[in-house]
């Protein structure tokens, strides 16, 4: 088996989906890997790095799609603007391929793969089960953005983070408060923690209250029914609209007391929940940043813009898409060991195993020799259930 690791082709993109610190592991598990020149450059590792380790340098990335037979990336499909005109037409049938693909938001991208013949696996679907958790790649790079929207909010606020007691008068802390508190949440609130912020957190799981305490935050409770908030997957369900408007209704006080809002509320599948109005923007104080990790899905904020830095009012508004990107080293690193524990999964002793019934591959396949296998993708593009 031959596993090909292409350079990352999304604008702006740094991370790379292996690095050479687990090549031994495939190696041992018996793969080759070949890598396409300059896959990891941008993330810190050298092609060098990755030849110690025993991998082939590939003369081009056709080469490399022409000769590997499974292809780990990080954006592919529906993730990626560009990969309809540069990968696809490389991709040849029963080519495996691992990555990030958006399939239940974007399912054309699977259709059109699917005419490629390939067998692919979209890692955003993986189940959220404890023999999963190694491999969940999703919260790897949350917990990357969520450290680094704090990073973010700390050098554009005009105030310190922590309480200081100086000869020239007391700095109070300032003030953060996170909404959503999943995993890019609760890094979001020990990160401000660790810069010294009171930290305030809410989120319509009332199970995380506990989370939050532990990490030092308070929890904001809202007389809202969020009894069956949670699915069994432990993900959040969206909201009715009359629940919504309360919610922000009640919310509104504590952001107008905010100095820094970070906001990472999600619902898998679906456009983000707006929770924080313009209205709600304009009662903060002039100075106050809000980074808005949703924004790629519509954003948790109504005055956010994808990929753009808002000024209203005098708050400043991140809507950043891309944070992982921004630490790609480690975010390359956390991706690998994550898409090595999975490839681990079907790939024992030389020999590819793949079991449909074995819930983290039923879970996370999506195509397989010209059919669309997963039934949530199937649905979404009105396809009629599998026998
Ligand atoms: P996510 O990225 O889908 O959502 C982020 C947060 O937003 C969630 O905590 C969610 O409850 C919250 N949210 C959604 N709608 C909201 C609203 N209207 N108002 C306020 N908050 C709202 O979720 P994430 O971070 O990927 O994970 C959620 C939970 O899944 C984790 O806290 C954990 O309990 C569980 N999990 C389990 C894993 C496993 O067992 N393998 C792996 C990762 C997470």
């Amino acid at each position: 088996m031959l596993i090909g690791v292409p350079k990352e082709t999304i604008p702006g993109a740094r991370r790379v989906a292996l690095t050479p610190h687990v090549l031994g592991v495939l190696k041992q598990a018996g793969a080759s890997i070949t890598i396409e020149p300059g896959c990891g450059q941008a993330a810190g590792f050298s092609d060098a790095a990755y030849t110690e380790k025993g991998a082939q340098v590939a003369s081009s990335r056709e080469d490399l799609f022409g000769k590997a037979d499974m292809v780990l990336q990080i954006h592919a499909l529906g993730t990626n603007p560009v990969f309809r005109e540069t990968d696809l037409p490389l991709f040849r049938k029963n080519q495996i391929l691992v990555g990030l693909m958006d399939p239940l938001v974007i399912p054309d991208a699977v259709r059109e793969a699917n005419e490629r013949g390939i067998t692919a696996f979209a890692l955003e679907l993986l189940p959220r089960i404890t023999r999963a958790q190694q491999m969940d790649v999703l919260s790897s790079m949350a917990t990357v953005a969520g450290y680094k929207a704090v990073l973010i909010a700390a050098e554009r606020l005009p105030k310190f983070f922590p309480l200081l007691m100086t000869a020239a008068g007391t700095v109070s802390p300032a003030r953060v408060l996170v909404v959503g508190a999943g995993v890019a949440g609760l890094q979001a609130i020990a990160t401000a923690r660790r810069l010294g912020a009171v930290v305030e957190a809410y989120d319509v799981r009332p199970a995380v209250a506990e989370q939050v305490q532990s990490l030092g935050a308070k929890f904001v409770q809202l007389p809202l029914d969020t009894h069956d908030a949670e699915d069994k997957s432990g993900y959040a369900r969206a909201l009715s609209d009359e629940m919504q408007r309360k919610q922000r209704e009640l919310l509104g006080k504590v952001v107008a007391s905010s100095d820094v809002l970070i906001t990472t509320a999600q619902v898998p599948g679906q456009k983000a929940p707006l929770i924080i109005t313009e209205e709600m923007v304009n009662r903060m104080n002039p100075g106050s940043v809000i980074v808005d990790l949703a924004a790629e899905h519509g954003g948790n904020c109504a005055v956010t813009r994808v990929d753009e830095v808002v000024e209203h009012n005098g708050v400043t508004i991140f809507g950043p898409s891309n944070l992982p990107a921004t630490i790609p080293y480690h975010a390359s690193q956390m991706f690998a060991k994550n898409l090595v524990t999975f490839v681990q999964h079907i790939f024992k002793k030389g020999e590819l195993k793949i079991d449909r019934k074995d819930e983290i591959v039923g879970g996370t396949m999506v195509m397989q020799g010209g059919e669309i296998v997963h039934p949530k993708v199937r649905e979404r593009l009105g396809l009629p259930p599998l026998a």
